[in-house]
């Protein structure tokens, strides 16, 4: 094959075919002849929705720029592919009433009043646009009768507006996105884990990654870093989240001297898959399901009497452990005193439910044998998602404190906290979050690298203490599998960091967290090699699980409240008179130090919260 490299642009191969090609040549002479620094203008990392959206919009802004995604799986495998029951948009195709207005009071009412309001106002108003640039790119959205874009009921929500796809939304959205990068020529790094976030003199200048597939360590260096790595399911023992969900961008930040704000918010899903805790959409309830205990009855008339099964999920997962504390709870063999609930279909019957929630169904039916056309299946509350995380303003500049930014540093999705969940998220404002907070970060990073130069880095230094850190793990002469230790750390956070919470049991749990921590210099690996070793990512992977669970821990110590999804027995009251405000935690290697800081109050008083 002929090859001619068009010196002019730099970045345009002609091959002989007459076809030119988008290719970055610094890579390719990078791959073939092992120079160990990428030089980028944007680096993301993440491949899931924020990600993708961010990099999609700096694309479209300006082609010109170089882009790249690095991510520890293929995108198209990143947990927002598991989204199910779809994203919220005052669309009004189904409900004329609804309202921006509308949808912003019922998120932050949703969030007990600890959203920032300026951020919540942006992200509802927005939401129909991204929608339809959604379905312009190609989603395939659910429709009604009439061609529009269909929308449903969701918890919290006080009008119809979840827009989705079946119950397989985040794959319908993520398969465009993705497709459209390839589009736009940005560079994917899948299967590459990134290994430490470079921050120097309160500057973002690149990272330091490591190749799944044959060991390789590389730096990139870049204008601007963002994380999209979304969240730390895989802390607690039984999760909807995916195996990838081990909180890594966030224990990277923290460990970059970094706060984390609000961690001590983790979001219990009301109806996981018992025993598994895989999702059972909250569709399913928006559809039409009800919630049932040991002798019968619809449990959530005593809980949330206006909104029943649709209540947020703060109140829904309290009321079942509550229901199953009270020995209302089922066992497998249908006896009262069990550890599950019904979520119970059977009204809907069989065209409704293999319609609007098929893949619910075959859950169920797959990973437990259950024929939910027939039968109500066994739930319980599951680990979902992390209202906390990096700190950032409207515009995904991460915040570096009380006041000030990161420079050349960004966020957005569930790693990021901007913050529009506050202490409890609705369910369908996350795929939102993700795509008008992807959109505009990717605007404001697009923006920001214009005129500016790469950083300096000594990358050699780098390279060095990440060779050293795989070394060391390979070398490692320990007692404890990584299993060992990662489970115990798991079971730990799902017994003293639960549904509900009081000072001794976080206390005792957080001393437990700190002796399972001293085992991690004590671990081994049985594979040594260099090619696919999951081992080591594995080791890496439990480091950012202890880091992010410590955070959890200490930041739920610290709030004396009760709010949202944080409930504390020994505090059930909400105390806005001293924590209307948000958790900074700083991590350190001999403590965690915690602060807060105001919120963002424009539109809303906080009101009590009843439903
Ligand atoms: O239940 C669900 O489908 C989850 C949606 C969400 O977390 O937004």
């Amino acid at each position: 094959m002929i090859l001619i490299i068009s010196l002019s642009h730099g970045r345009e191969f002609l091959f002989a075919d007459g076809n030119h090609y988008l290719f970055n040549i610094k890579q390719y002479l990078i791959g073939n002849w092992g120079i160990i620094m990428l030089d980028f203008d944007v680096i993301i990392v993440g491949g899931g929705l924020a990600g993708c959206r961010a990099a999609l919009e700096i694309a479209r802004i300006d082609p010109n720029l170089q882009v790249a995604v690095v991510a520890k799986t293929h995108p198209i495998r990143s947990h927002s592919v598991a989204a199910q029951g779809g994203m919220a948009a005052s669309l009004k195709n189904v409900d004329d009433a609804d309202s921006w207005e509308a949808h912003a009071f019922d998120t932050v009412k949703g969030s007990d009043y600890l959203a920032d309001q300026d951020a919540v106002a942006i992200l509802t108003q927005e939401a129909a646009d991204v929608v339809i640039d959604l379905e312009h790119m190609g989603v395939l959205f659910s429709r009604l009768d009439d061609g529009r874009i269909a929308q449903r009921a969701f918890g919290g929500h006080t009008h119809n507006r979840t827009c989705y796809a079946a119950d397989k939304t985040g794959h319908a959205i993520l398969h465009e996105l993705v497709s459209n990068l390839r589009r736009y020529g940005v560079q994917i790094y899948d299967e590459w884990y990134v290994m430490r976030l470079i921050i120097e003199e309160g500057e973002a200048k690149g990272l330091v990654m490591y190749h799944i597939e044959d060991g390789q360590i590389k730096v990139i260096r870049a204008k601007a870093v963002m994380f999209a790595t979304g969240g730390y399911g895989r802390v607690y023992n039984t999760t909807s989240n995916d195996f990838a969900c081990t909180g890594d961008g966030l224990a990277m930040t923290a460990m970059a001297g970094l706060p984390l704000q609000d961690m001590e918010f983790v979001q219990f899903h009301p109806t996981g898959l018992y025993p598994v805790g895989v999702l059972i959409s909250e569709a399913v309830r928006g559809e039409g399901a009800y919630l049932i205990n040991s002798e019968g009855d619809r449990f959530m008339a005593n809980y949330a009497p206006s909104r029943m099964e649709l209540a947020p999920r703060d109140i829904t997962s309290r009321a079942i452990t509550t229901e199953i504390r009270a020995g209302r709870g089922i066992n497998s063999d249908g006896t009262a005193g069990g550890p599950f609930v019904y979520l119970d279909l059977r009204h809907m019957g069989e065209e409704k439910i293999m319609s609007r929630v098929p893949f619910c169904w075959e859950e169920a039916h797959r990973l437990v044998g259950v024929d939910a056309v027939r039968q109500p299946m066994p739930v319980r509350p599951t680990i979902h998602y992390c209202m906390g995380g990096i700190p950032v303003n409207t515009d995904g500049q991460v915040r570096s404190g009380k006041d000030g930014l990161v420079t050349g540093f960004f966020a957005a999705g569930e790693s990021a906290c901007v913050s529009v969940h506050g202490a409890n998220r609705l369910g369908s404002n996350s795929l939102l979050e993700c795509v008008v907070y992807g959109r505009r970060t990717g605007a404001a990073i697009a923006e920001y690298v214009q005129n500016r130069k790469l950083p300096t880095i000594d990358e050699q230094n780098y390279i060095q203490q990440a060779q050293q850190t795989i070394q060391n793990l390979l070398e490692q002469k320990g007692t404890y599998r990584i299993n060992e230790v990662r489970q115990a750390f798991q079971d730990c956070m799902t017994e003293y960091c639960g549904v509900f919470r009081t000072e001794d049991v976080l206390q005792s749990g957080f001393e437990k967290l700190q002796e399972i921590q001293k085992k991690y210099s004590q671990i081994y690996l049985d594979d040594t090699g260099k090619c696919w070793n999951t081992e080591i990512i594995e080791a890496l992977e439990l480091q950012s699980v202890m880091v992010v669970g410590q955070m959890i821990m200490a930041s739920a110590v610290n709030r004396r409240e009760s709010r949202g999804a944080h409930c504390r027995e020994d505090y059930p009251q909400r105390d806005d008179a001293n924590f209307l405000q948000h958790t900074m935690a700083y991590y350190s290697p001999s403590g965690i130090d915690i602060q807060y800081r105001p919120v963002t109050i424009t539109m809303f008083e906080p009101k009590e919260r009843k439903y």
